[in-house]
């Protein structure tokens, strides 16, 4: 493991904002987003002195504390400033086993290089909103509350939800409903979205909540809008791009030995993790045209979990958050 010292964490300014210069402008709710999946992450990845993990998604710092707790030193991303905020005061106690980045997770790699830092032993992506995003009307995540239509986890992102719903063609609409929110009432949702905004742009939650219940109306438990909003906000984060990007990014940056765990709570995002990891840990490859079976050259991992872990039904009932969640992990076993 590269010690991580202060003189790389200057190197890396100014992507890296430092615990002391901080302020928390957070709410002290508590929790501000209680860790899925624990006790299951910890088993997996196993976090010990000496070794170096990379938390890309910080949020309020729940599972970072757990790594830090077992004794790895750990640098968390995050792209939300509030949430690097929040995590950085909480975990100033730690010192300089800690380093809070403000970066996207797809740019792990540039990171890492700035911090002169060649591999890692210890890897957690655990996607999507916090409880804290969700929980923030200002936000404009939630269907739940009124609040602007915005949705970017990183307010400096060019285009928030509103961009999007006032301005995008009727077809690009359908295609973000459909592909990121499997909404079978894509169309007529996509539709109705372009005649309202004729009349008035899109401004608020509320605004696209009523334009969504013209077509789907309320019944059943489940809101109207969900899938809409699913949707919006893999859009406006450009969410399955950057899994993309980060899975193989990560996988890169570890050492022999390192372990790389990802939390996903819906199918589209599980897909991309399980097809990744299970190509990478293929070792031999066979087809009927071949005369032999021939070594896959993008063999890298050992598969730990060839079901994923899923919340226990205590976890489930005390968080229902948990409830969807997955976590798929791998270790490196080739580094090529
Ligand atoms: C589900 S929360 C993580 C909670 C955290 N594991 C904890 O225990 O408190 C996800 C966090 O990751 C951040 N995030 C999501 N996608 C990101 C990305 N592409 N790059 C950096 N941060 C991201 C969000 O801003 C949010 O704060």
């Amino acid at each position: 493991m590269t010690p991580l010292t202060a003189e790389m964490t200057e190197a890396a300014t100014p992507v890296l904002r430092r615990r002391n210069a901080l302020k928390s402008e957070s709410p002290n709710s508590t929790p501000y987003h209680e860790p899925v999946l624990l006790g299951e992450t910890l088993a997996l990845l196993a976090p010990a002195p000496g070794k170096l993990f990379v938390d890309g998604t910080l949020g309020g710092g729940g599972h970072t504390e757990a790594f830090l707790k077992a004794g790895a030193q750990v640098i968390g991303l995050d792209q939300d400033p509030q949430a690097l905020a929040f995590a950085g005061e909480r975990l100033a106690g730690f010192g300089e086993q800690f380093t809070a980045v403000h970066a996207n997770f797809e740019e792990i790699g540039r990171v890492m290089d700035e911090m002169g830092i060649a591999g890692i032993d210890g890897a957690l992506l655990d996607i999507g909103v916090s409880s804290w995003q969700l929980d923030t009307p200002e936000r404009g995540f939630s269907f739940q509350s009124d609040g602007p239509l915005d949705m970017r986890m990183n307010p400096d992102a060019p285009l928030s939800a509103a961009d999007i719903v006032n301005t995008a063609p009727e077809g690009e609409l359908l295609r973000i409903f459909r592909e990121y929110g499997e909404e079978t009432a894509a169309r007529r949702i996509a539709q109705q979205i372009v005649k309202d905004r004729e009349a008035r742009p899109f401004a608020t939650t509320f605004d696209l909540v009523r334009s969504v219940e013209k077509v789907n109306p309320r019944r059943g438990r489940a809101h109207p809008a969900t899938k809409v909003f699913q949707a919006l906000r893999i859009a406006v984060n450009r969410e399955l791009e950057v899994l993309d990007a980060a899975l193989a990014a990560f996988s890169a940056r570890l050492n022999p030995g390192g372990r790389f765990g990802v939390i996903t709570f819906h199918s589209l995002e599980d897909r991309r993790v399980k097809t990744f990891f299970k190509a990478g840990s293929t070792e031999w490859l066979d087809r009927p045209e071949w005369p032999a079976p021939r070594r896959n050259p993008d063999f890298q991992f050992r598969l730990l979990t060839p079901k994923p872990a899923v919340a226990s039904e205590a976890e489930q009932s005390r968080n229902p958050r948990s409830r969807s969640a997955k976590l798929r992990v791998v270790e490196k076993t080739y580094v090529h």
